[in-house]
């Protein structure tokens, strides 16, 4: 076979070794680590390879639509990204090439709230872009305010609060390679987003990330004075519990995004596919269910659709692609997942969303066994 096919990028861990080839390894390991001993890292993506699925045969697949709605915006497949910081040390064009990426996708972008670019500049890129802005409740309520009131202003149409970092998990190469430090320097990021709050403050590095970082003494009373602040939908990324999705209905916020962001916060918890079934029946029918995490194939696409999501997203993917080539790499990363998915829909006999349904999946979650 000699060279045969080497160096083609033909599904998304070719993405994700070739990215690894070309980035530094400080750069590596801060896009590619879980917290502690990385075992929901691992299990995010075993988790779905315990799932199997059920291919019904001579069914007319000739003409297949994988477009569906996420709050009201039309999209033309169910795959959508997950905010991802610092996207310049992935690509100098960082979230603009993304941007560009999904606008000609027509998908939905969740822009990060430690972008590398202001959300003003990502924006102006692709007015046609549907994006979604993402925000920590800030120790200063003042940004968290003036952040949104930005996004709405920029054309954004939806806010996704990050609910999962009261702290930072431990991912402990980095740790290592920070000499032992717990927590990143923050004077070395280039956070165009926040910038203009950190150069008017003065304080020292301490009190500095007291203004970026996200505010451990947050609770659901925050989520309904956030209510008060805007209009646009909110999002709540990061519930992996039926307690934790029951009171986000409770607080009248519009959809969830079930994650455990990556495996990078707290090791140890279960997969999101073994989770997303459960959040689903507890809440499914009152606001929108979506999943994040591990998902890299058109098969774990139709998994999670099946186990009831109405849309997945992706996060590390999205840098990968930017690492090998740029904007063209996030549109081959995002093109190679939906050709995936509708190949998959259609031997499962699937025409449409609406055929996928929950007795095309067989098998069990390790989560409802305990
Ligand atoms: C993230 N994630 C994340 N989440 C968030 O709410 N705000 C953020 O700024 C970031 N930043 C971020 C950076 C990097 C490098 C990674 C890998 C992840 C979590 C992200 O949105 C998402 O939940 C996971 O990445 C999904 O899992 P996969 O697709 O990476 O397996
Ligand atoms: C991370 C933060 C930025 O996972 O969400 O690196």
């Amino acid at each position: 076979m000699g060279d045969l096919g080497r160096g083609q990028l033909v599904c998304l861990d070719d993405f994700e070794a070739r990215a690894r080839e070309l980035l530094s390894q400080r750069a590596w390991i801060y896009f590619s680590s879980g917290a502690g001993d990385e075992d929901t890292l691992r299990e995010n993506r075993n988790a779905f390879n315990r799932y199997w699925l059920k291919p019904r045969v001579l069914r007319d697949v000739s003409v297949r639509d994988t477009s569906t709605t996420v709050l009201g915006e039309k999209i033309d497949m169910p795959i959508c990204i997950s905010p991802t910081a610092v996207q310049c040390l992935a690509h100098p064009e960082g979230e603009i090439a993304t941007c560009n990426a999904v606008a000609d996708m027509k998908t939905v972008m969740m822009a990060s709230a430690l972008s590398s670019k202001s959300l003003e500049d990502i924006a102006a890129t692709r007015p046609t872009c549907v994006k979604w802005q993402n925000i920590y409740i800030w120790y200063d309520r003042k940004i968290t305010k003036d952040v949104i009131e930005r996004a709405e202003r920029a054309g954004f149409k939806a806010i996704v609060v990050t609910v999962d970092l009261p702290e930072l998990g431990s991912r402990r190469n980095q740790i290592r390679m920070r000499g032992g430090r717990a927590q990143p320097s923050l004077s070395g990021l280039q956070l165009r987003n926040l910038q203009k709050y950190m150069l008017e403050y003065s304080g020292s590095e301490e009190e500095t990330k007291h203004l970026v970082m996200s505010d451990n003494r947050s609770t659901w009373r925050d989520i309904a004075w956030l209510k008060t602040v805007t209009k646009l939908p909110i999002v709540l990324k990061g519930i992996l519990t039926v307690e934790d999705a029951i009171l986000a209905a409770e607080h009248g916020v519009s959809a969830i995004l079930v994650s455990n962001h990556g495996a990078r916060q707290l090791d140890s918890v279960p997969a999101t596919i073994d989770v997303l079934s459960a959040i689903v029946a507890a809440v499914g029918d009152k606001m929108e269910v979506y999943i994040d995490g591990g998902v890299r194939t058109g098969t774990d696409v139709l998994k999670a659709l099946a186990l009831g999501a109405r849309a997945v997203f992706i996060g590390r993917p999205v840098v990968y692609g930017l690492v090998c080539n740029g904007e063209e790499g996030v549109k081959s990363v995002l093109k190679i997942l939906s050709e995936e998915f509708s190949r998959a829909m259609a031997l499962t006999g699937c025409s449409r969303l609406s055929d996928i349904s929950r007795d095309l999946v067989s098998g069990k979650s390790r989560w409802s066994k305990l």
